[in-house]
């Protein structure tokens, strides 16, 4: 068999590998007892519209709520100078958030922990940012709620909760209504 031959049936090898990989963590994610939001980070369009509608207050603490790799965390300790606390499930997410937050130089501001973020105490904090499936959204709406601080602010992303009113909604460009801004 020639070089070229060898090379084309090894390529064609990994990606079809990697395609059924794919497949099968999605079977697991579909069949899985608990359906956790998955792992996508906040979009650069959401994240541009926070930062040109935002107005948080500068030291001020804020929770991400499955955080992934941190990336909004990031942008809120570089944007409004937040000091930042996540959480996530996700073993993958977190060991790269770490290595980003080390790259882009926020160790300092921004902490990931593994941890299930029902556990955390929200009382301690000035900000709540959420990317969640709606459904995940309305079964944590009641205990947000419940244990939050009383003059702070939820930041929804993408999806809003079912039973409270948003007080502010940022739009984008097209009209649709992206993040939604909420207090106890
Ligand atoms: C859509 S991602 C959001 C990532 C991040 N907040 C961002 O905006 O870039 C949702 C994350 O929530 C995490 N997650 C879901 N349920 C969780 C739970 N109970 N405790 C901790 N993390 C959770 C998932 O692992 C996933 O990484």
């Amino acid at each position: 068999m020639s070089f070229p031959l060898i090379l084309l049936l090894l390529v064609v090898g990994i990606v079809l590998g990697l395609n059924l990989l794919m497949v099968f963590y999605l079977l697991l994610w579909l069949f899985r007892k608990t359906k956790a939001a998955p792992y996508v980070s906040s979009f650069n369009k959401e994240i541009d519209l926070m930062k040109q509608n935002l107005h948080l207050h500068k030291s001020k603490k804020i929770v991400d709520l499955g955080c992934g790799d941190g990336k909004a965390l990031r942008f809120f300790a570089k944007e409004f100078w937040l000091k930042g606390s996540g959480y996530d499930i996700n073993i993958y997410a977190i060991v790269f958030g770490k290595i980003l937050n080390r790259w882009f130089g926020v160790r300092d501001s921004v902490q990931i922990y593994k941890k299930n973020f029902l556990k955390v105490d929200l009382s301690t904090f000035d900000y709540i940012y959420v990317y969640l499936l709606p459904w995940q959204l309305a079964e944590i709406e009641e205990w947000i709620w419940k244990t939050m601080k009383k003059d702070a602010i939820i930041i929804a992303n993408t999806f809003k909760f079912s039973k409270h009113q948003s007080y502010e909604i940022i739009k984008n460009k097209k009209g649709k209504e992206s993040i939604f801004l909420y207090k106890k």
